[in-house]
């Protein structure tokens, strides 16, 4: 893969926010000595090295009630080295649709030979692990993990740590195009080559999320991200009192990091994830409050921000869900500490035009989980280890 290098990196305290990086070639030939200068601006990213942490990662998949189809369509776009987990809260009363999802998976593990588990987000398994751990934040009154997308990831960042991987991906399941989901693996892979930090996270930006209504439009952002976008980059340029633009990637769905920093970030429910992580980056280590972590703060902690040559197709929900989307995403950038006087008036002023309150009100504080740290990973391999084996989809191994 050949990735443009980075032209331009913000400072914000122990984060270097990496300006946006477009993918100028999916394959970049056979290895061969390069010639010199020739990786000035430009970066060739080997096979074998794209290789090395594609084995080291894994790939999680939050899934809820998608077609079948798709979410196979998804599986089989992701590289044959990467162990997968799919972690479901499908409904399993009516139509078990879990049991479909484990019959496609089984088949298709079968034949391909690759290694995929399959958790169910409601296992009682899971939650009392969860709970034995030290780790109930996201347990509901029922003592099950709670619904959301969020709280599955959650869930998928200390299966990989009892799996022992170094990095952690995220691809949603309703995407229409392996072929995309091949091009964020690789982006994951060569951003994290990239780093020089152990601390680093990798966002993808769709170079086009297409609108197919009459023919097809070839849109580039979306609302949400537009006004959350502003929104974040409003917070950095207060604070550091230089205006920036930098952050592009504020709801980016499909995103990867090391477990290392996973550990260290706190993590917001529903569509709030996404924003709330950076947000949780830039109070730990932007360094106004104190540095949540001595070794990340010497490293200092990566954000990545890859530009995919594939345009991004996916189920479209209508536009009730962009308001979905919207406040809980500026609700984690309001209730932040770091948040002035300026940047929350821009976020009620967006609020209040998209009509997601109303005057005088203020966005609804975020619920927020704590960083995984802290937990007893002992204790919680040991309550999930042996189910996590028979949730493995390759049977006969
Ligand atoms: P959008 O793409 O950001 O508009 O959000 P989607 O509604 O497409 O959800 C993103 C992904 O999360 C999809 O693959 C959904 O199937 C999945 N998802 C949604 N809700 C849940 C949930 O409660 N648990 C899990 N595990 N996945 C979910
Ligand atoms: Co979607």
């Amino acid at each position: 893969m050949r990735i443009e290098r980075p032209r331009y990196t913000e400072r914000f305290g122990a984060v270097r926010i990496n300006e946006v990086q477009k993918v100028l070639e999916l394959d970049s030939g056979r290895a061969k000595e390069m010639a010199p200068y020739e990786d000035i601006a430009v970066k060739k990213v080997e096979e074998d090295a794209i290789k090395n942490f594609e084995e080291k990662m894994l790939i999680v998949i939050p899934t809820k009630d998608e077609k079948l189809k798709l979410l196979e369509g998804v599986i089989s776009g992701i590289p044959h080295e990467c162990p997968i987990l799919v972690i479901s809260n499908s409904q399993r009363k009516r139509i078990d649709r879990f049991r479909m999802e484990k019959d496609t998976l089984n088949q298709y593990c079968h034949f391909t030979r690759r290694q995929a588990y399959l958790i169910h987000q409601k296992d009682p398994v899971l939650a009392r692990a969860l709970g034995e751990s030290g780790y109930d934040y996201i347990l509901d009154k029922d003592g099950l993990v709670r619904d959301g997308k969020a709280e599955g990831m959650i869930a998928a960042i200390f299966i990989a740590m009892v799996l022992k991987k170094d990095y952690i991906g995220f691809i949603d399941a309703d995407n229409f195009s392996p072929g995309a989901v091949w091009e964020y693996v690789k982006c994951y892979a060569s951003g994290f080559y990239m780093a020089r930090s152990p601390y680093a996270m990798v966002r993808i930006v769709w170079r086009y999320k297409p609108k197919i209504s009459e023919g097809i439009y070839f849109r580039k952002w979306g609302r949400v991200s537009e006004v959350t976008n502003r929104c974040m980059n409003s917070l950095i340029s207060v604070t550091t009192g230089f205006e920036t633009d930098i952050i592009k990637t504020s709801n980016a769905g499909e995103h990867a990091m090391s477990l290392k920093l996973a550990g260290l970030l706190s993590y917001a429910s529903r569509f709030a994830v996404e924003p709330q992580e950076l947000i949780s980056i830039f109070e730990g280590f932007g360094g106004v409050l104190p540095m949540a972590c001595k070794s990340a703060a010497k490293h200092g902690v990566e954000v990545f921000q890859i530009e995919t040559r594939s345009p991004h197709i996916h189920e479209d929900r209508g536009s009730e869900h962009l308001q979905d989307m919207l406040l809980p995403g500026l609700a984690t950038i309001y209730h932040s500490p770091l948040c002035e006087k300026e940047t929350k008036e821009k976020v009620l002023t967006e609020l209040l035009q998209q009509k997601a309150i109303g005057s005088g009100e203020e966005p609804p504080v975020p619920w927020i989980s704590p960083p995984p740290k802290n937990i007893d990973i002992q204790k919680f391999t040991k309550a999930i280890g042996e189910h996590l084996e028979s949730s493995s989809a390759l049977e006969d191994k």
